[in-house]
């Protein structure tokens, strides 16, 4: 693996870069506040952002899955939010589509995804289906040329503020997961139900709802791949998509580790700066060794990815290893801000509350052990 950036994806990486200095940054406050930043979505569409990896010819950037890496990595690091917005509305908003769709269905939602006009979401778990995915129980039944789905989903990413949900039924209940299958699902449809919108410890400017569907009638156009093709398309999805939350966990990684470092050089106390203390160099030489052990794991995976091999193992590993970069940098962060790092007048605080969440969404870390262990094991 080159472990080289290219002159394409480090140019991505400095446009987003000073896109989140100068455009997200400013915003964070009110995302705290619970503001959803669409206008900032608007303008990542304006970038490209927003169908980085989609071909040109669906509106996309037509880049390699590392430059879109690269730019969740590093709106991660100002913004948690903006992180998660674009990992869930890319890896599960868009790519089932991209990868499991028709022409048609490409055609009609791809470009409009990509330009950041609409906004994607994936729709799997549910009240009593969050880890075991597969027992769900949203039922979808052909009555002519329409599915009529019944059922609720919970903790929906980009839930309500998205145009298009890939909605996971079941159209076989005696088949168990091979009964499963996707939806294209467009918000405003009668019987699209938005439900409670969640309060959470973290990413505040993130929304994240419950979905009711009451007689929800979906043509059969809207069909993602066939029949029971669906928990392998949503497994599929997951496994890219895991690299994305990685991608966000480093990030929060290193936003801890370099507002630590920068505290603990200006921080006096016993006549000289906390950073030379050992008690605190340490914890310093420990955050650096996990978010560069956390980044290997990460680009090895994007790279991957990136050229079409097998990643799910890879994947598992760089999500359950940078996700607990981010918890423990976190956590030592606010540690050396000591109590400054307890107060909302820093921003370790917030990055320990949206750390936490990386832990649990897109499969917990005891969800990745169980997919590596399977993959060891075969
Ligand atoms: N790619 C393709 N197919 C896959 C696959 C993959 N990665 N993993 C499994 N499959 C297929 C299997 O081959 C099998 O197919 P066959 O029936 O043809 O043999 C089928 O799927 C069932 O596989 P398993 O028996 O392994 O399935 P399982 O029920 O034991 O579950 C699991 C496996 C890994 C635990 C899975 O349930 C899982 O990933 N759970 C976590 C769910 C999750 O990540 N939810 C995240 C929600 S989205 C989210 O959080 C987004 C957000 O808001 C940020």
């Amino acid at each position: 693996m080159n472990l080289q950036f290219t002159d394409e994806q480090l140019m991505m990486r400095n446009m987003v870069r000073d896109f989140a200095q100068t455009e997200i940054a400013p915003f964070v406050e009110q995302m705290e506040a619970g503001e959803f930043p669409r206008h900032l979505l608007k303008k990542m569409g304006e970038l490209g952002l927003m169908g980085i990896t989609a071909p040109t010819e669906y509106g996309g950037a037509e880049m390699d899955f590392t430059s879109y890496i690269i730019a969740i990595n590093e709106l991660s690091k100002v913004s948690a939010v903006m992180g998660v917005i674009l990992s869930v509305h890319t890896s599960v908003g868009t790519n089932p589509i991209l990868y499991f769709g028709n022409d048609i269905q490409k055609q009609k939602y791809v470009p409009k995804l990509a330009s950041g006009e609409f906004i994607g979401a994936f729709c799997l778990t549910e009240p009593g289906a969050g880890s075991d995915a597969g027992s769900l129980k949203t039922r979808a039944v052909r009555d002519g040329d329409d599915y009529v789905l019944d059922g609720s989903k919970v903790f929906i990413t980009n839930g309500g503020e998205a145009d298009v949900y890939i909605v996971f039924a079941s159209t076989n209940s005696e088949a168990g997961t091979r009964g499963i299958s996707a939806f294209i699902v467009e918000k405003g449809t009668p019987g699209f139900i938005i439900g409670k919108d969640e309060k959470k410890m973290g990413l505040h400017g993130s929304r994240t709802v419950q979905l009711t569907f009451e007689n929800m009638r979906i043509p059969v156009g809207n069909l993602l791949g066939n029949e029971g093709e669906g928990f392998k398309i949503a497994m599929a999805n997951l496994d890219a998509g895991r690299i994305g939350i990685a991608a966000q966990s480093l990030g929060i990684a290193e936003a801890a580790l370099e507002a630590a470092t920068d505290y603990a050089k200006e921080r006096v106390q016993f006549g000289k700066p906390i950073a030379q203390q050992q008690a605190v160099g340490f914890k310093l030489a420990d955050m650096a060794t996990a978010v560069e052990a956390a980044k290997l794991l990460v680009y090895r995976a994007a790279h991957l990815r990136s050229e079409g091999l097998p990643c799910g193992k890879e994947a598992a590993m760089a999500k359950l290893f940078a996700s607990q970069a981010a918890m423990d940098s976190a956590i030592e962060a606010v540690q050396i801000f000591g109590g400054y790092g307890y107060t909302e007048d820093y921003p370790v605080e917030r990055y320990f509350r949206d750390a936490k969440v990386t832990q649990i969404y897109e499969g917990t870390s005891e969800i990745q052990r169980i997919v590596i262990s399977k993959h060891l094991l075969g």
